[in-house]
Parts: structure tokens; C-alpha cells; sequence
């Protein structure tokens, strides 16, 4: 793993959206898996204003979605992704991929969603996010580490986690259809961001800790190819925070894939 230390918040994030858009320019038409969230809304904001309305080449798969929400709900996650990212880059909606939230029979959405990944080639750069609780897409403490694209109750702490983004009035969905541990291990490279101290717990654990279902995100020390960029908040747990400053200073890094 290889662990860049930011100041702020600002510098990671723009940090992140620099290496999507260094991906892109080497790969225009590349295979994207993209994460939603408060986390990434800067990053998508520096890809709408480098990108423009060009339209955009790549394809994206995103990491997952509420069951029972439809694309046109303001909380789905296909809505975020189209007010964030997708109309302002003119992307095809060929080209932009989610499971489907209100598919008749979510099991088989999942199970398409996954071969759709397959199909496409696989995933050549994932984005991630990073739950408080050490979750990946919606992959939930207890996970299998090998799972595939499926159906995940969600823990109560993040379904109060996300109860920020729904009106006071509305039923924050329980279930998710998700990318597994394994078809995120199966990208070929990937980015995770986590900024703020909310994540300072789960980000240690992530990258200091034994690696356990108990924890998610740990199933990433088992891939070659994981950058994780955080600010100084969420760094302020690590051990070896010394070390990973030495190797990177402010996050330096000559190596841009
Ligand atoms: C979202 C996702 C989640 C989030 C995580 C952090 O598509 O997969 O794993 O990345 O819950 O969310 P924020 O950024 O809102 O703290």
C-alpha cells in the first residue's frame, strides 16, 4: 500500500481527481470504478472542470446503490453520480454504469451487474471511499473477503451515517446492491480516499491492522496495486505515520498511474 499524507482535506482530494485525470489522459477510453459519498464530491468537481463537455470516453461502473431507490430519486446514487459528474462530462449513458436500485429481482441485478463488469474488460482504476465502520462500497464488517456483486443489509451505524443525506421525514434504505471484496480486489489499481477524523479509526485499522472480515477495507492489503490519500485528520491514528511521511513527503509521489 502506499500511504500519501495531505494537509487538508482540498490537497487530497485534488490530489485524487489529478491521478483520474493522469489515468484518462494515458487511457482515454479506460474502465472506471467510481464511489459516491461527501468524500468524493470535490474530486468529481475537479473532473467536471478539467473534463468540460467534451463528451467523455471512459466507462464507469460505480461501486453500488440503494435497493428500492430509482435512478430519478435524489438520494439514489445514479441521481448523484448524474448531478456530480456524468451530464456536466457529457457521458453516454451506455458508457455509465450502476446496479439498478429498482430492478424487480435485485439478486439478478446483481448477478448481471457483475458480468457486466466481466464483460467490459474489468475495472482498470477503482475509486474508493471509507466507511467510519472500515466498509468498502457497501461491503459490511463480516463481509467475505472474497465476495462477489450481491445484496448487503446495511449496519445500522451506516444507515445513520447516511441519514445526513435524507430529509428528516424519509426511510433511509437498508439494503444495498454492492461490488464484493473480490470484484473490488479484481481492479487493477486502486485509489482510496478518506479525509476528516471521522475516519482516523478506520483508516489505521485499514492499513495497520490484521487483515479481517471485521474490517473491510483491511481485504485491501492484499492488493498490489492500492494508493491511499488522506489529509493529516484522518491520518492522525497511524503508527507509522513517520514512516509513510519519510517515504512521501506532503504526499509526494513520482509515480502516477
Ligand atoms: C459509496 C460507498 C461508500 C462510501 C463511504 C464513505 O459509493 O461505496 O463506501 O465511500 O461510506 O462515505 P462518505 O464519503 O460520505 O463518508
Amino acid at each position: 500500500m502506499k500511504i500519501l499524507i495531505f494537509p487538508d482535506a482540498a490537497t487530497a482530494s485534488a490530489e485524487t481527481a489529478r491521478r483520474i485525470l493522469a489515468t484518462l489522459a494515458a487511457q482515454p477510453c479506460a474502465v472506471l470504478g467510481l464511489a459516491t459519498g461527501g468524500t468524493m464530491k470535490p474530486v468529481y468537481e475537479a473532473l467536471r472542470t478539467a473534463l468540460g463537455q467534451s463528451p467523455a470516453t471512459f466507462t464507469s461502473f460505480n461501486l453500488d446503490e440503494y435497493v428500492g431507490l430509482p435512478s430519478t430519486h435524489p438520494q439514489s446514487y445514479a441521481y448523484y453520480m448524474k448531478t456530480h459528474l456524468f451530464d456536466a462530462v457529457a457521458l453516454p449513458g451506455a458508457q455509465a454504469h450502476l446496479p439498478r436500485g429498482d430492478a424487480p429481482d435485485p439478486a439478478a441485478e446483481a448477478t448481471r451487474y457483475e458480468a457486466a463488469i466481466a464483460a467490459a474488460g474489468g475495472i482498470d482504476l477503482q475509486l474508493l471511499g471509507l466507511g467510519a465502520n472500515g466498509h468498502i462500497g457497501f461491503n459490511e464488517p463480516t463481509s467475505s473477503l472474497a465476495s462477489r456483486t450481491r445484496i448487503k443489509t446495511l449496519t445500522h451505524k451506516t444507515v445513520t451515517d447516511n441519514a445526513r443525506y435524507f430529509g428528516p421525514d424519509e426511510v433511509v434504505p437498508r439494503l444495498a446492491i454492492t461490488m464484493g471484496i473480490g470484484t473490488i480486489l479484481d481492479s487493477r489499481a486502486i485509489l482510496l480516499l478518506a479525509t476528516g477524523a471521522g475516519k482516523r479509526d478506520a483508516v489505521a485499522r485499514m492499513i495497520e491492522g490484521s487483515i479481517s472480515a471485521a474490517c473491510p477495507a483491511t481485504a485491501l492489503q492484499l492488493h498490489a496495486n492500492v494508493t491511499v490519500l488522506i489529509d493529516e485528520a484522518a491520518a492522525a491514528n497511524l503508527k507509522l505515520r513517520d514512516y509513510y511521511e519519510t517515504v512521501h513527503p506532503g504526499g509526494a509521489d513520482e509515480i502516477y498511474t
